[in-house]
């Protein structure tokens, strides 16, 4: 069980994760290399203690981690015994960070990468002693997903792994162990997959989006949180599956570059949320609503599925 962790980064996914880790009772020191990044950090930190709050998640009996926030990376590793980088999905960027904390930490503390995808081998070769280097995919938010990949490259050691997964389950989350280390890991390629066909619906004028997203919510969405994609198979049949799939796969979409309609409102300036309009349209009053409402339903699922409601 990791003591003292280092978070490294703090955007969207850094405030929940610090929060999470220090609920189960770990130090936690969190840096950014942005101080802006890192006051915009202390308030999301403060709104997913909020949500644990509401989630119930009790910190052990040995109490809560401090949390302490730097602007110095040297500060933030100095006694960690495990780093969790969490930088922008850019090897370039990710690279840099891991020359600085090389120099900085010592060969037995493992470092973890939250990359959404970039195989694990692939980072670990900037590292002095990749065998202690690991995957720990976390899920967005990340104080309310309780599912975290963990990955290992070519030349992570197998108790680098085992480590980490006993970590997370310790701390009363879900590690799920993938065996190859492929590009996007299974979450995204599964997540991407999705919307790869969705876009394609859409762009092709079978469907406008608000019927997709009703239709993808409230049919297999709903129903997927309660029954995973491979139970899924036992429950219709694999002879059902078979009858379908044999005709219909072959006209699935199966581009390999990205859709016209997404590089269209890219083009456009139209970014979704953060830019005010993407698919939908959004004001700021909007976009507070639909925060406070996704977190509190998600959470109220959440305890549904776990049978605490
Ligand atoms: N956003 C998601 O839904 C999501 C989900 C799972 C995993 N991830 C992965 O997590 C990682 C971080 O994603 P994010 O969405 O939080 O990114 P983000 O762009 O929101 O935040 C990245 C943060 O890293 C900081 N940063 C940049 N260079 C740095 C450096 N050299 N040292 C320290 N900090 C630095 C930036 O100032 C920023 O605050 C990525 O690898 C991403 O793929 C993202």
């Amino acid at each position: 069980m990791f003591k003292h962790i280092a978070v490294i980064g703090l955007g969207t996914m850094g405030p929940g994760m610090v929060a999470r880790l220090a609920r189960g009772g770990v130090n936690v020191t969190a840096y950014d290399v942005a101080a802006s990044a890192i006051e915009r950090a202390r308030a999301a930190f403060a709104v997913a203690e909020t949500v644990l709050d509401s989630l119930g998640i009790a910190a052990p009996a040995s109490g809560a981690g401090t949390v302490r926030f730097t602007e110095d990376l040297a500060d933030a590793v100095s006694g960690a015994d495990l780093v969790i980088e969490n930088v922008p999905e850019k090897i370039e960027i990710k690279a840099e960070v891991y020359r600085k904390i090389d120099a900085l930490i010592g060969a037995d503390i493992i470092v973890a990468s939250d990359t959404s995808g970039i195989p694990i081998t692939h980072l670990q070769a900037h590292l002095s002693h990749p065998a202690r280097m690991v995957g720990m995919h976390w899920s967005n938010p990340p104080h309310i997903i309780p599912m975290i990949e963990v990955i290992g490259g070519e030349k992570t050691a197998p108790g680098t792994v085992k480590t980490m997964g006993d970590f997370i389950r310790a701390l009363g989350l879900l590690p799920v162990f993938i065996k190859k280390d492929v590009p996007g890991f299974v979450e995204n390629r599964v997540l991407y997959a999705l919307l790869r066909e969705v876009v394609d619906l859409v762009e092709r004028g079978v469907i406008e989006p608000e019927d997709i997203d009703t239709c993808v919510s409230w049919g297999i969405g709903y129903k997927l949180a309660v029954v995973g994609p491979m139970a899924l198979l036992d429950m219709a049949g694999l002879d059902i599956y078979n009858s379908v799939a044999s005709h219909l796969n072959a006209d699935l979409c199966d581009r390999k570059d990205v859709a016209p309609l997404v590089a269209s409102k890219i083009a456009e300036g139209t970014l979704g949320i953060k830019s005010g309009s993407g698919v939908y349209s959004y004001t700021p009053e909007r976009i507070a609503g639909l925060q406070k409402d996704r977190a509190q339903k998600l959470v109220a699922i959440r305890r549904i599925l776990e049978g605490g409601a």
